[in-house]
């Protein structure tokens, strides 16, 4: 298909992202990332090598991936009321005593509920400067709770996320937020979201809508039965074992252990001893922790975790994987930093070229 990424041609041909990665790098291309479109010609000569050399075990076709978790990033406006959302969700799971050490990701966390399931959600920045950084949540995610504070309306980064999930075709749920305030009129905003295409459910359109206030943790309840509502019918699948895939959240220099990062683990299952790669950095785990800060041998699909063991920090949005061995985690960062440095020569080769223009 025509504009398929490598993370979509992998799953339509059942193979691991990691795995059509190493193909395309033999191949002597040079994937970015696992969101890369591929041409046609690549596209096939990829199948082809696997028409060739791979045979699935017998029975493999049938076998049904495991459910999994949705996987929900918060987008908006700034000071639309994101962070303070997620504030209210973690205080919940801090009394229902899901919250436990402090290693607790400041952007990631997973709520569970009894009856309804587990969640795993990620904060964004509103701030205008934070563009690529929305651009790749929007990727990574399953679902967008797009939050448009009432009072303020559909603002440019309001529209800025909405276009962010066109392109990575991520569904959105509306959360009107600050319905406490007098004047709140979801109306008028539900028509100014049709206005940019986004055809709401009260309007007789399909994407749902919830009135809220994170501040006083109204209508929360009703997100996360919408949120699941949407996970239910998008039918969200994984496997929980085998190599893990997913992408660093933020990370920072602990004295004692040296790099921490976050992440968010999306398939497979992460384990300590696994050697990572995350853009140019690389690592053993030695040391891994899941959502509640306590120390775990394995992570699965759909979860936050902290890993300890990173030589380098890796850089926050970058997508990880895990791979056999340490000469293979080199010669993948020495590729990606390569690539980079060819970016950076071309750059100054051009800006000399300039700079050449402007001496004549
Ligand atoms: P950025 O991360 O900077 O993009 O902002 P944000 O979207 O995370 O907004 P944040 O949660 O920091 O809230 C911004 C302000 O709005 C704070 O002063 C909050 O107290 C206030 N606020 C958030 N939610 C509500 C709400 O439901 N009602 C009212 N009245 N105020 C709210
Ligand atoms: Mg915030």
């Amino acid at each position: 298909k025509p504009g398929m990424t490598i993370k979509e041609l992998a799953e339509t041909m059942g193979i691991r992202v990691v795995d059509a990665l190493k193909s395309l790098i033999k191949m002597g291309e040079e994937p970015k990332t696992i969101q890369d479109e591929l041409t046609i010609d690549i596209a096939e000569l990829l199948v082809l090598e696997y028409g060739m050399h791979v045979k699935l075990p017998e029975g493999s076709e049938s076998m049904k991936l495991d459910l999994r978790a949705p996987v929900v990033t918060i987008m908006g406006h700034v000071d639309h009321g994101k962070t303070t959302l997620l504030d209210y969700l973690r205080s919940t799971s801090v009394a229902a005593g899901e919250v436990g050490g402090i290693t607790q990701s400041i952007a990631a966390f997973e709520v569970h509920r009894p009856k309804l399931g587990k969640i795993c959600f990620i904060d964004t920045p509103g701030h205008q400067a934070f563009s690529s950084m929305r651009e790749r949540g929007a990727k990574a995610t399953d679902i967008i709770v797009l939050v448009i504070a009432a009072e303020d309306g559909v603002m440019p980064q309001t529209i800025e996320v909405i276009d962010h999930a066109r392109a990575a075709q991520v569904p959105i749920i509306i959360a009107v937020n600050k319905c406490d305030l007098p004047g709140a009129d979801p109306n008028m905003i539900y028509s100014q979201l049709m206005e940019h295409g986004v055809t709401v459910e009260p309007f007789g359109g399909d994407v749902q809508t919830v009135n809220i206030s994170a501040l006083r943790g109204q209508g929360i309840d009703k997100l996360e039965e919408a949120i699941l509502l949407l996970a239910e019918m998008m039918d969200l699948r994984a496997p929980r074992d085998g190599p893990a895939e997913g992408f660093i959240i933020e990370s920072r220099k602990d004295k004692a252990l040296g790099p921490v990062a976050s992440c968010v683990i999306t398939l497979g299952a992460l384990r300590v001893g696994d050697v990572v790669v995350a853009g140019a950095d690389w690592g053993r785990v030695k040391v891994l922790r899941d959502a509640k800060g306590e120390s775990v041998k394995f992570v699965g699909p759909s979860s936050v975790a902290e890993v300890v063991g990173f030589r380098s920090q890796p850089s926050a949005g970058q997508e990880l994987f895990v791979v056999e061995n340490d000469s293979k985690a080199e010669s993948y960062t020495e590729k990606f930093g390569s690539r980079k440095g060819s970016m950076k020569r071309i750059q100054s080769s051009k800006q000399e070229e300039h700079q050449g223009e402007l001496m004549e």
